[in-house]
């Protein structure tokens, strides 16, 4: 039967050619007759199917909407810092799958006279924009649901610790672990000591230990191996997920203990910033709690509660705007903020240290502390703080060279301006972890004010 067919059809097939031949040369032949149709393909499988799971209006396409309005699609660091193999890890896509895969060491490592940090990604890695395929990194792998897999779950060793044996682990176990995706990312960064020729990260513990050594002090010239005040002198931007665990600030001796609140073992990140139905431009795939972009924290603030009002947390009394476990909170936390920053500021006898900044485009915090500080020090920077009223140590310039020396500092000074980005850029004014954020404010009021300020 399989000849005969193939009998045909070549048949046919000559045929044809025989007809176009003729064609060519005539001016119309005879139409020929249809040959038989070929064989079957095996049948495929029917993809379509699984992709429907996903590739429907009400999973990927509604999710694709929310997540327009998560910073992590419209903020723009995955292209500033695109390239850069340090920073990347928690900015791009691949370089997140990178560290992530790899299970890349934060320890830092000396080598050559210098401390080196081995946490960044390689240079084929360090690009991508943060997408749906940066926290489902094993997506179109199976073609099925469970390539919805987290790329991390794992317990997160922070990266801000510097030394061997000096690290700390964070491992949110509620929830699956979904927390330690987010803290992947959203954990501070050390701080260098720009005195110290081979490099070291601050030790946190000898900063609390003895806030009575100094620091930094122009005048004397005493330098120190220690940190190097500057415009940015800080713990970077990602201080939260390190506050929901507990852990990550300068923890100064006081009568507060660094207990943890409820949230820290109980909510995880998604449960409050993933919450449904969107509130506004809150919830879901937003990632945002706050129903605003780019606006100062206002009393006209709005929020999303669907996370917080669940039955098994605060479904009983539900909590809005206006309860006192939000309002009383944030309100108490905001005193502390304010009066920790009133005795920073007083070290500079007559002007802030501090830098301020109202405009909300350019200051993620405004509106947070009643004095709009974003957690820079108002130190002089060409470019970036040009109004700055403190000289850079680091520079030589002749505009710089005019301004007044910036104030010497204590440990219990550095400690302090430490614990306030932490505790402002945390940015929840202490509902991530009201204990510790109070802990935290209180101890560094107490530890400034024992130094006379
Ligand atoms: C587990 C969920 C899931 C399944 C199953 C799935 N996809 Fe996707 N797919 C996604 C997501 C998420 C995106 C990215 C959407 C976005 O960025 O807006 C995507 C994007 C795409 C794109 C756009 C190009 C790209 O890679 O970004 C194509 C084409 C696509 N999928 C085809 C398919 C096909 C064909 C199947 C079935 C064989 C399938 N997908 C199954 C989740 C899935
Ligand atoms: C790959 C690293 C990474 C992971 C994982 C990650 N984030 Fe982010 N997130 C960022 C970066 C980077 C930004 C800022 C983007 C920008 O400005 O370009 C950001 C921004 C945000 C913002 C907006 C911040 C603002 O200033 O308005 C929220 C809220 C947020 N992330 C929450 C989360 C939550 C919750 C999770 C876990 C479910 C998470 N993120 C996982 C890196 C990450
Ligand atoms: C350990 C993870 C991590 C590393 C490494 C990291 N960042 Fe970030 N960075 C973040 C997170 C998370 C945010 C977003 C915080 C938020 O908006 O709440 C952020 C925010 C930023 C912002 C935006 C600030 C703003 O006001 O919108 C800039 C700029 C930035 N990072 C630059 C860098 C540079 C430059 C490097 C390398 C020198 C770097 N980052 C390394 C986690 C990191
Ligand atoms: C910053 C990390 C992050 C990014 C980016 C991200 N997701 Fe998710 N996604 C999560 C987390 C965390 C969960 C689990 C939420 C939960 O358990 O409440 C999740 C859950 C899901 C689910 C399961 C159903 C649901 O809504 O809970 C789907 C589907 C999904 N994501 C699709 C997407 C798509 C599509 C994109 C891109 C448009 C995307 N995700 C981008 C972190 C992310
Ligand atoms: C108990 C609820 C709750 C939990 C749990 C929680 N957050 Fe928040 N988060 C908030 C609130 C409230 C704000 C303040 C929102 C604002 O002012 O914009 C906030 C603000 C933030 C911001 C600043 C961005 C923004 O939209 O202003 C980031 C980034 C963030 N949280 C990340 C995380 C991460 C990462 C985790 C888990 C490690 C986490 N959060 C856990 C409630 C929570």
């Amino acid at each position: 039967m399989k000849n005969l067919q193939k009998f045909f059809f070549t048949a046919g097939l000559m045929f044809a050619a025989a007809c176009l031949f003729l064609a060519s040369c005539t001016k119309e032949g005879p139409v020929g007759a249809t040959g038989p149709a070929g064989k079957d393909g095996t049948n495929g499988k029917d993809a379509s199917e699984t992709c429907k799971q996903c590739h429907a209006k009400a999973v990927v396409d509604a999710i694709a909407t929310e997540f327009e309005m998560s910073k992590h699609n419209w903020g723009t660091t995955a292209f500033e810092e695109a390239g850069n193999t340090g920073c990347t890890p928690c900015h791009t896509q691949k370089a997140f799958i990178y560290v992530c895969e790899n299970n890349t060491p934060v320890e830092f490592t000396f080598a050559g006279g210098k401390w080196s940090n081995p946490y960044a990604t390689n240079d084929a890695n360090a690009i991508g924009a943060i997408s749906c395929f940066t926290c489902h990194s094993q997506l179109h792998t199976t073609y099925g649901m469970s390539d919805l897999i987290l790329t991390n779950t794992a317990p997160v060793n922070m990266t801000m610790w510097g030394a061997p044996g000096k690290g700390k682990t964070i491992d949110f176990t509620q929830d699956g672990s979904k927390g330690n995706l987010c803290v992947k990312c959203h954990q501070p960064r050390p701080l260098t000591c720009g005195y110290d020729p081979a490099g070291r990260v601050l030790d946190y513990d000898s900063v609390a230990q003895y806030p009575a050594v100094v620091m930094y002090d122009s005048t004397a010239g005493v330098k120190n191996k220690y940190l190097k005040p500057s415009y940015r002198m800080h713990i970077h931007y990602g201080a939260v997920g390190a506050v929901v665990a507990g852990k990550g600030a300068i923890e100064f001796a006081g009568t507060y203990s660094y207990a943890s609140s409820a949230h820290t073992t109980v909510a995880s990140c998604q449960d409050c910033h993933m919450a449904g139905p969107m509130t506004g431009i809150a919830g879901g795939h937003s990632f945002n709690v706050r129903n605003a972009k780019e606006s100062a924290l206002s009393s006209s603030t709005t929020w999303n509660f669907n996370g917080c009002n669940v039955a098994t947390c605060h479904g009983a009394s539900p909590l809005d705007a206006n309860s006192a476990k939000f309002k009383d909170t944030r309100a108490a936390v905001k005193t502390l903020l304010d009066a920790l920053a009133v005795k920073i500021n007083a070290c500079g006898l007559g002007h802030d240290i501090l830098h301020k900044n109202a405009d909300p485009l350019t200051n993620a915090w405004a509106g947070i502390a009643t004095g709009n500080q974003d957690g820079y020090l108002d130190i002089y920077s060409a470019g970036t703080n040009d109004a700055g009223y403190w000289r850079d140590p680091s520079s030589t310039s002749a505009i710089n060279m005019a301004k007044p020396k910036f104030p010497k500092l204590t440990n219990g000074q550095t400690g302090a301006i430490i614990n306030f980005q932490f505790c402002l850029r945390e940015y929840s004014l202490g509902i991530h972890n009201t204990n510790y954020v109070k802990a935290l404010l209180n101890n560094s009021i107490a530890v400034l004010a024992a130094q006379g300020w």
